[in-house]
């Protein structure tokens, strides 16, 4: 495709936001069987006042991105580990699964049909491909819904956070818990976030961009951003991560792990991390994910004060730079792919 067939977009300028693209991929379950799904353009959706996912929650989503290669192809980022997690999801929540096909056929078609709107080469932005399912249909007990519908919508985004780009954040320790250890916390549940809203906004009063939680056991170690996972590079020089039963399995994050190990020689570790205790080793901190990519984060506030890492808080430390363009050079396809990773729509 050439440019002049893209959309009139400032690229640039794009916040995380939605815009209406012209098309988005539809199929229904009922009866115990999938349709076999279809391009439609009404982005309002009809449903039944009782349905439970409105009622109940009972729905998830999943989040990824298409990039434009220099060549000109649009390619995906491990979309089969966001059907797997679906899938996950899916079984906790008594949903039916979306079968591995009808999964990606849907993200691919989606993207394909809306290719004007995914970001040229070079301009920072990527098209946000979000998979949606929802429980529909006539229901009022706390019941699994009669019926189900797998939507894939589509957006052109830009960087996630309002500092936007490969820039500092900050986060505030949460006095709020996102999720239990036995709970929900380890799938894409859309209940898991609503109750964040409140503790974002609260971080946000204190100047930081967004929350942080710890475990809600025992309020001692670090779980996980409302938004992203944590990777922490400390003065052992290893790659740390925590380990929790209650946080999202970010795809970002094995990713950037599997990198840090494979390409740039650190030792990593995946286990739990105390804050209060191992803070002082704490050297470049990084909150990752699809739509955070990789933010280097600058401080943390808990117990009353900012706890600063790398350059004063203020600059971008060198493993989280290499790290970021590592992902970001292999999702747009300038560094050769060796793993398979990206998946041409
Ligand atoms: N944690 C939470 C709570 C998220 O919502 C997300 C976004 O999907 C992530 C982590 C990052 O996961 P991924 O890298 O698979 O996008
Ligand atoms: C993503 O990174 O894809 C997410 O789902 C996070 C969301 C809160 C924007």
């Amino acid at each position: 495709m050439n440019a002049q067939e893209k959309k009139p977009i400032d690229w640039k300028n794009l916040g995380f936001d939605y815009t209406k693209t012209d098309f988005r991929f539809t199929a229904r379950y009922s009866n115990g069987a999938w349709s076999k799904g279809e391009l439609i353009t009404d982005e309002v959706m009809h449903m039944h006042e009782g349905s439970p996912a409105l009622h109940y929650a009972q729905q998830c989503f999943e989040g990824m991105k298409a990039q434009t290669a220099e060549d000109g192809r649009i390619l995906l980022f491990r979309p089969k580990l966001n059907c797997e997690r679906m899938r996950n999801t899916s079984r906790r929540l008594s949903m039916p699964e979306v079968p591995e096909e009808l999964f990606l056929k849907g993200v691919k078609e989606a993207v394909r049909a809306n290719s004007a709107w995914v970001p040229p080469f070079g301009s920072g932005a990527s098209l946000y491909v979000r998979p949606l399912l929802i429980g529909i249909g006539e229901n009022m007990g706390l019941r699994p819904a009669p019926e189900y519908e797998f939507r894939v919508i589509v957006s052109p985004v830009g960087p996630y956070y309002k500092s936007g780009g490969l820039s500092v954040i900050s986060l505030a320790v949460s006095d709020f818990d996102r999720a239990a250890p036995h709970g929900t916390g380890d799938v894409k549940a859309g209940a898991n976030y609503p109750g964040g809203l409140y503790a974002t906004r609260k971080a946000q009063e204190l100047g930081a961009n967004e929350a942080l939680y710890l475990d809600s056991a025992e309020r001692r170690y670090i779980d996980e951003a409302g938004s992203a996972n944590i990777i922490i590079f400390n003065k052992e020089k290893k790659l740390i991560t925590p380990k929790s039963s209650a946080i999202l399995p970010s795809i970002t994050r094995r990713s950037l792990m599997t990198l840090a190990s494979e390409e740039m020689g650190l030792e990593t570790e995946d286990r739990p991390i105390e804050l209060r205790k191992e803070v002082k080793s704490f050297v470049e901190v990084g909150a990752c994910g699809t739509a955070a990519v990789l933010s280097p984060v600058g401080k943390i506030w808990f117990d009353e004060a900012w706890h600063s890492f790398y350059g004063n808080g203020e600059e971008v430390g060198p493993v989280m730079q290499e790290l970021y363009d590592l992902l970001r050079e292999i999702q747009s396809g300038e560094k050769a792919d060796s793993r398979g990773w990206t998946v041409e729509v």
